[in-house]
């Protein structure tokens, strides 16, 4: 984990309201791992505003880059930073998915939103090519698409308006493809709301498979306990990780989804 300060290589738009934006990282980037962050200062919000983080979607030719939609003063900010300008991040971050995948079982992936950053980065990282499923409300919520089929991936889309792919969530795409009794490994990262339901299938089915999960973060360094998450443990009870540190993927059957469900 190094603080580097890189100078923007690319910021450009890639359409359906998100932004790709590729920092020089001659440090950071030989360490990165799939899943992991980095923790970027915004420039613009003022040293005493908190970082934010963005999921690592590519790590090559000494520089990073991460994929972001604008949705609050951060992102909004982030926005404005020309080529040629600088921004400060720690990073990488995080445990990031583990490889290599265990033999004879097939990676699925399955994404949503910004999900896609991430896993498209761990199909780079991949010897065998599996199948990714990829879901949003609507087409526009669609990213990267091109990346996997690329890389020759088997894909399929679902969208909950039917404007692209199979009408429905992406639940129901991979629960149609579950129920072949393939032996498979799930590598998923989206909403809370679809990983929850991933994670109970992957039980149902008794597979292996990471989850992704994204917390609301202060330090990014394991020092602030902003990002606690409550985990199962093997003797049945249950204990507190850090989603920046000890996550933020998480085993199938080890996040406590009753957490924080009580507050809302
Ligand atoms: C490990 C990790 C990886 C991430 N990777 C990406 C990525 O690759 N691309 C991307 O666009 N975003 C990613 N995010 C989310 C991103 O960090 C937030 O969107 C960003 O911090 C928002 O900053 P803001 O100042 O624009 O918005 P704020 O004004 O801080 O918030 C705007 C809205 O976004 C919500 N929000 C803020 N942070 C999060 C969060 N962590 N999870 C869910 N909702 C949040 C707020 O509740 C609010 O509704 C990731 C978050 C984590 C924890
Ligand atoms: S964000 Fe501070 S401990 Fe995780």
């Amino acid at each position: 984990m190094q603080v580097e300060t890189g100078i923007v290589q690319e910021h450009f738009d890639i359409g359906s309201g998100y932004r790709r934006l590729t920092l020089s990282a001659p440090t950071v980037c030989p360490q990165v791992k799939p899943g992991q962050f980095i923790h970027l200062r915004v420039p613009g919000l003022g040293e005493s505003l908190l970082r934010r983080p963005f999921s690592i979607y590519r790590a090559e030719a000494g520089a990073i880059s991460v994929l972001y939609k604008q949705v609050g003063k951060g992102t909004r900010e982030l926005a404005f930073l020309p080529v040629g300008g600088y921004a400060d991040f720690i990073g990488p971050l995080g445990n990031g998915f583990p490889l290599p995948h265990p033999e004879n079982c097939i990676p699925v992936l399955v994404a949503g939103g910004y999900g896609v950053a991430p896993l498209s980065l761990l199909a780079r990282n991949m010897d065998l090519k599996g199948i990714v499923f990829v879901g949003g409300r609507t087409a526009e919520d669609l990213l990267c698409l091109e990346d996997f089929k690329e890389m020759g991936w088997a894909l399929e889309v679902t969208t909950e308006d039917g404007s692209a792919g199979l009408k429905g969530r992406v639940t129901d795409a991979l629960d149609a493809w579950l129920s072949k009794g393939q032996k498979a490994i799930v590598y998923a990262c989206g909403p809370d709301g679809m990983l929850e339901a991933i994670d109970k299938r992957l039980l149902q089915h008794e597979l292996p498979g990471w989850l992704s999960l994204d917390k609301h973060m202060g330090c990014g360094v394991g020092a602030c306990l902003a990002c606690v998450q409550r985990v199962h443990t093997e003797d049945g009870g249950t204990r507190w990780k850090r989603c920046c540190c000890d996550g933020p993927i998480f085993a199938a059957g080890e996040i406590d989804w009753e957490f924080g469900k009580d507050a809302s």
